[in-house]
């Protein structure tokens, strides 16, 4: 059942084509604008929104803070994205004009559950963006847009984190569909660019050879750092999750502005430190930026493994090691650029001699608060 696969983390990388392709089926029309109808809250509710609030753990956590980007950037609504674990205890201002998005794979998470139930209580709707049909939490919620990502069977999420990431752009977008803000071409230009991305995820996979053989090389190590600007932060915290689930390893991500305000005191001879780099189009200021963070570390001995796009040339000369990704339009990079974490992560465990699919300490889902 693991297709052919040793682990199922390998084969549920390798079905991420596929399960992006899937997310997004049947949900974008002939004419190029979204469909949602399945979403059981109407039109007119969703132009009363006045603030969104994500709730998830983890990696679905992850996929939160980059949806922040997208929904803010789409929609001018302020978005908050919050642990799950902590959102309920600090009493959050919600009403009903709040939408509160609960992302979770499983569906059972008590964390998010009972995150979901305390929104719902305060009288806001609340969307699940759920892989578990008929799980708990699309059953309590007001709404769920499920993933298509199939049944994810290795703890560690990879599959349902990038058809988590389809579907908070396709409610960022439809929410800016449906309120007319900033619906114009560049949101037609991001559901063509959607559409494709399942291929260059593909092409992603392809190239992957030399991040196992890399990967290989770190297994004695015992830090690797991450670090990212923008929606790649959120990527770099991923990666750093990764790594700690699979390969036990001491990992964090930062935030690349915030080296300077202490991180960069941990940089030291050899320490391995991966770099997502912003495309050099766009928001060029903070490529600029995060290519002096990879000088400033590189001359103070960090090994660098640098995540650039193709055709991104000023990263050369400061890269110890060069992964290429696609070139994708900023807000969806991270569905390109966190797969070679993900193979990365699987590599170093893999040859640490750990058990890939059944991390220790760790459960699929987590049924507990
Ligand atoms: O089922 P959920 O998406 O609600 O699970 C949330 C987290 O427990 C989950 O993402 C966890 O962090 C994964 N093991 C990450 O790989």
């Amino acid at each position: 059942e693991k297709g052919g696969y040793d682990y199922f983390m390998l084969k549920e990388i390798a079905e991420q084509p596929k399960a992006v392709a899937d997310t997004l089926l049947g949900r974008i029309d002939a004419a190029g604008s979204l469909c949602l109808d399945e979403l059981r809250i109407s039109a007119a509710e969703l132009r009363e929104v006045d603030k969104v609030v994500i709730v998830a753990c983890g990696t679905a956590f992850h996929a939160g803070l980059i949806a922040k980007y997208a929904i803010e950037h789409w929609t001018r609504i302020p978005c908050e994205v919050e642990l799950a674990s902590e959102f309920r205890y600090r009493d959050p201002i919600l009403d009903p004009r709040t939408l509160v998005v609960a992302i979770s794979q499983s569906g059972e998470t008590m964390d998010t559950l009972m995150a979901l139930r305390h929104a719902r209580e305060q009288g806001s709707k609340v969307l699940a963006i759920c892989n578990t049909n008929g799980s708990t939490i699309p059953r309590e919620s007001d709404a769920v847009l499920y993933t298509h990502a199939g049944p994810e069977v290795a703890v560690a999420s990879t599959k349902a984190f990038l058809t988590q990431l389809v579907a908070c752009y396709l409610v960022a977008l439809y929410l800016g569909q449906v309120r007319g803000t900033k619906w114009g071409d560049e949101v037609g230009a991001v559901i063509r660019d959607l559409s494709k991305i399942s291929h260059e995820v593909e092409r992603v996979l392809r190239t992957m050879e030399p991040v196992r053989e890399l990967a290989r090389t770190l297994a004695g190590k015992n830090t690797v750092l991450f670090l990212g600007r923008h929606v790649g932060y959120p990527v770099a915290l991923e990666g750093a999750l990764k790594l700690k689930e699979l390969a036990y390893m001491h990992a964090e991500g930062f935030a690349a502005g915030e080296l300077k305000h202490g991180p960069i005191a941990l940089i030291e001879e050899d320490l391995p430190v991966v770099v997502v780099v912003p495309s050099p189009r766009g928001r060029s200021v903070l490529h600029d930026k995060i290519v002096s963070n990879i000088q400033e570390i590189r001359a103070r001995g960090a090994r660098t493994i640098v995540i650039a796009e193709e055709g991104d040339e000023a990263v050369v000369p400061y890269a110890d090691h060069l992964i290429r990704i696609p070139v994708t339009p900023t807000l969806l990079q991270p569905l390109v650029a966190t797969v070679p974490l993900q193979v990365f992560a699987c590599e170093l465990a893999t040859a640490r001699g750990n058990e890939v699919d059944q991390p220790r300490n760790l459960a699929k889902s987590v049924t507990v608060e």
